[in-house]
């Protein structure tokens, strides 16, 4: 639970170069001052990703990503904070040294650490005499004892405190008790989240376990299945349970068989099917897909063979396509789950699937009965394709699936690419991502945007029209939060601040992305000065503004009452003078 010290951190930072760091995961090329390549965070096919050596940051026109070396490093390896300054470390041969006492800027490491202590209590327990109805529960669905300590099966006591109590005085602050999602809260105090059930515990690719999924099996708790919340370390929407130890295998054998459940991934990998993953119940999403893209292009989806699961895969498919990925799909038979499938049929059916599995749009037609329908319905079915295909961006896939397409419902391949054409990308396709988007921050307004001029004034050009800004705008005129918290930053430091560090103040990756593109877009301008001025007063009369507003509503009440307005009138004619004087 200590810090890495700040120095080390500048030192570490000032010691990489963005351009050597990058230029490893993607291929840069230089024009003019900055580099462009291929950015890594979204599937793009003209570069738009570019990095600017003499700022030490980077920003992808796309997709908006931007960050300095080591936001980088979080965003493309997936790691905290504390861990890209380590990575850095190494390389540059700084040795890291600790601040004591200071907590949360250990959060992570607490994190891992409560973790890994719970994942030891749950195993110990497992293989105690407590255990043993859970093991037996587990060895009955097949699972044999290897399997169990690979994957790190474990169990949760019927108990309200054993995992608080191991905790105990172990210097966890209450904050980071909190935020593992292991416990849970009430008036009463802390309690173990998660009792009298089956733990599989959910790693970082890296191994670390970072979340937990716990199945009841003595009881019939109506949640069969118990999950971690959405934690710092843990996001649901790009995890996989298992990749951990299939990463290779998918790698080599060149798919990656997708499957819902953690027994339909423990049942699978049991019977020598390695290169699997499991999504453990959540929607499959752009960020899976761009995971899973790092390290094969094919997917097989073996989702559960009832309705719900038909419906999953057939979505699943259409993300992936969108990341430019393939789907195939098995579906297994009599509504079944590929666990139930192993177990009531062997698994050499299955084995024999993956070598040919059904394509994607054969399934999407089977399932649909689409080359059976007639008149409206078959208009309808033919329309729905075509919205999915217009949200893929990829030309190859989308030619082919057009192809494809027109050829299995007969229709001409001129008449469906027109009817392509003509359909409105679903927005929630938009090919950046589906969740980072609604968070993206956005400086639309007026107001917004001479504040984002400002601050690019501030950090990029000279001392004295810094200093004019300063001196001329108080810092509460700066009215949009994050663009404040920035420009406090600006004047607090005394303006000694390079782009490059200001990106470690924000700790949200969307505020890191917007800070980097402020950063990044502006460069030297010879009207300055003007600027300075046209926003400053933009900024100075807004609250005039409002003033005169609030003052129009008070005229228009009284003037209801058949009272006189005078003093408003007056009141207004000043403040507008006064705007006209700034
Ligand atoms: P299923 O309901 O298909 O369960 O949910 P399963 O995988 O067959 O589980 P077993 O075989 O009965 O043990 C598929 C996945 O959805 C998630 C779990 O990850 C599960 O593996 N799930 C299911 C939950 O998170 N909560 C639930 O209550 C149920
Ligand atoms: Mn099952």
């Amino acid at each position: 639970m200590s810090k890495i010290s700040q120095d080390i951190i500048e030192r570490v930072r000032d010691s990489a170069d963005i351009v050597d760091v990058v230029s490893k995961y993607v291929d840069l090329k230089q024009r003019g001052p900055n580099f462009f390549g291929l950015c890594p965070f979204h599937n793009e096919k003209t570069p738009s990703f570019s990095v600017a050596p003499a700022k030490q940051i980077f920003y992808c026109f796309g997709c908006n990503a931007g960050g300095n070396v080591y936001s980088f490093l979080m965003d493309y390896q997936q790691i905290p904070f504390p861990d890209a300054v380590k990575v850095l470390a190494e390389q540059y041969n700084i040795p890291i040294e600790f601040n004591k006492k200071d907590e949360d800027s250990g959060l992570y490491s607490s994190l891992h650490e409560l973790h890994e202590i719970a994942l030891e209590l749950y195993q110990d327990n497992l293989f105690s005499n407590s255990g043993e109805k859970a093991l037996s529960y587990l060895e009955d669905r097949g699972l044999n004892e290897d399997i169990i300590r690979q994957f790190k099966v474990g169990y949760a006591k019927d108990s309200w405190d054993q995992l608080v109590k191991k905790c105990k005085g172990k210097g966890f602050t209450r904050s980071q008790i909190v935020q593992s999602g292991l416990f849970s809260q009430s008036e009463k105090g802390t309690f173990d989240r998660f009792r009298s059930r089956v733990m599989f515990p959910i790693f970082h690719p890296s191994g670390k376990p970072i979340a937990f999924g716990g199945r009841v099996f003595e009881s019939k708790d109506p949640a069969k299945y118990l999950n971690s919340p959405e934690t710092p370390l843990y996001k649901k929407s790009n995890v996989f349970y298992g990749l951990q130890a299939t990463r290779d295998a998918i790698r080599k054998e060149g798919h990656v068989v997708l499957v819902e459940g953690y027994m339909d991934f423990l049942k699978l990998y049991t019977n020598t099917i390695y290169p699997v993953v499991s999504v453990s119940g959540t929607a499959f999403t752009s960020r899976h897909a761009s995971s899973i893209s790092k390290i094969t292009s094919k997917v097989i989806l073996l989702y559960d063979g009832d309705e719900a699961g038909c419906t999953a895969a057939i979505r699943a498919g259409w993300v992936l396509f969108r990341s430019g990925l393939i789907p195939s799909v098995i579906r297994p038979p009599n509504g079944l789950d590929p666990d139930d499938w192993i177990d009531q049929f062997g698994a050499s059916k299955l084995l024999s699937a993956i070598k040919d599995p059904q394509d994607y749009i054969d399934f999407h037609i089977e399932l649909y009965q689409g080359d059976k329908l007639t008149g409206a319905e078959r208009q309808q079915y033919i329309l729905n394709l075509a919205k999915e295909i217009k949200g893929i961006e990829d030309g190859v896939i989308r030619n082919d699936l057009v192809k494809l397409i027109a050829e299995k419902l007969y229709i001409g391949e001129h008449d469906f690419i027109k009817t392509v054409n003509t359909q409105r990308i679903n927005p929630e396709y938009s090919p950046v991502d589906e969740i980072s988007n609604e968070e993206k921050i956005v400086f639309s307004s007026k107001v917004d945007k001479a504040q984002v001029e400002l601050i690019q004034l501030l950090i990029n050009d000279e001392k004295d029209l810094r200093n004019n800004i300063i001196e001329n705008l108080e810092l509460s005129l700066f009215t949009h939060p994050l663009l404040n918290q920035l420009a406090k930053i600006l004047y607090d430091k005394n303006l000694d601040v390079e782009s490059s560090s200001i990106i470690e103040y924000f700790q949200d990756k969307n505020e890191r992305d917007s800070i980097a593109q402020i950063l990044f877009t502006k460069d030297q301008n010879s009207m300055s000065e003007e600027i300075v001025s046209d926003c400053i007063k933009i900024l100075k009369s807004e609250p005039l503004k409002e003033k005169i507003s609030a003052l129009r509503i008070g005229i228009r009440e009284k003037e209801s009452r058949g009272e006189s307005p005078v003093k408003e009138m007056e009141a207004i004619t000043k403040l507008r003078i006064k705007i006209n004087d700034l």
